[in-house]
């Protein structure tokens, strides 16, 4: 994704180190008194990128436009406390507390395939619970037809944001059958710890048959509605970025082809592999579509 910005990011903070032993020891410990994390039949036995690939390669437009800016910059974001507000068509609309919303829901790890629309992908080991699981909780409405999500916004934080060029909060949405599926989770944590700030701490959505811009983090507002809700990649560029972004080797990017994707740490000259039509979710998730053009529908 390239996006012309009049931010100069030798303005912000210097390279810091994103994890400091004060967390480290949290989350060994976190990950010690907490009991054993059910497999799941829905993660891949592919080999998981290491922690230092998955937290130090991100794109995270509020803390920066290039890769190594969010492990650079989200240290600053507070993320407790949190809460999400939770309107629209739903039976208990409310401002949940974090605690509120993991509450009842099982956290399990889910190691999925990450495809980014970049063609850059990892093989990430999530644990989080199925969105799901939520939406029942609150009670969706018979007209409810899409869920919209919204991240943080907060410019003293996310030096990103004191942008003007990019339409701030970031926006996302899925079709209430994408969000009911099981594969579709809110992550909280990663390789055992509470999710780094630069994955989108405290919480975000993991969608793995789609593109990862859909996949949006730090969470405050869900909205259950009866319209397609704008997306915020959409809204930049909406010839290149569809709504579905269902990952799709057979339709090209306008500016360069999906066919193939560099699997990160794979090496500079090596790591090239072929893209899955859904990511390699087809079994599961193909159905949603029947009848769509994926060509239109991109
Ligand atoms: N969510 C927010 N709020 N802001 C963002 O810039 N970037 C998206 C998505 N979610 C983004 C976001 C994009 S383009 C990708 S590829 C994934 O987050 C990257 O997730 P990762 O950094 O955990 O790999």
């Amino acid at each position: 994704m390239t996006f012309k910005t009049d931010l100069r990011w030798s303005d912000v903070t210097p390279k810091s180190l994103f994890l400091n032993r004060r967390q480290l020891i949290a989350g060994a410990a976190a990950l010690a008194a907490s009991p054993a994390l059910a497999a799941s039949p829905w993660s891949t036995d592919e080999e998981p990128n290491s922690l230092e690939d998955i937290t130090t390669y991100n794109n995270y437009y509020e803390f920066g436009f290039d890769k190594g800016d969010p492990a650079a910059n989200a240290g600053a974001l507070k993320t407790d406390p949190w809460s999400i507000v939770i309107d629209g068509m739903v039976d208990k609309p409310g401002t949940y507390d974090l605690a509120d919303v993991m509450s009842g829901q099982t956290i399990e790890e889910r190691i999925y395939r990450f495809r980014c629309v970049e063609a850059w992908s990892m093989i990430v080991p999530w644990q989080g619970f199925e969105l799901a699981g939520l939406l029942k909780k609150v009670g969706v409405q018979s007209g409810a037809k899409y869920v919209a999500f919204e991240t943080l916004t907060r410019p003293e934080e996310m030096p990103g944001q004191q942008s003007g060029s990019f339409p701030w909060p970031y926006v996302e949405g899925l079709r209430l059958d994408e969000a009911m599926h099981p594969l579709t989770i809110m992550a909280t944590g990663l390789y055992g710890q509470p999710i780094p700030n630069q994955n989108g701490a405290p919480i975000r959505l993991v969608v793995p048959w789609k593109y990862g811009f859909k996949s949006i983090k730090a969470i405050v507002k869900i909205t259950l509605t009866d319209k397609q809700p704008p997306t915020t990649w959409n809204k930049l560029q909406a010839n290149e970025y569809g709504f579905y972004a269902n990952v799709n080797p057979g339709v090209d990017h306008p500016r360069w082809s999906q066919a193939s994707e560099r699997r990160i740490g794979g090496g500079l000259f090596g790591g090239r592999v072929d893209t899955l039509m859904f990511n390699g979710y087809g079994d599961h998730v193909a159905s949603l579509y029947a009848g769509q053009d994926l060509t239109r529908d991109f």
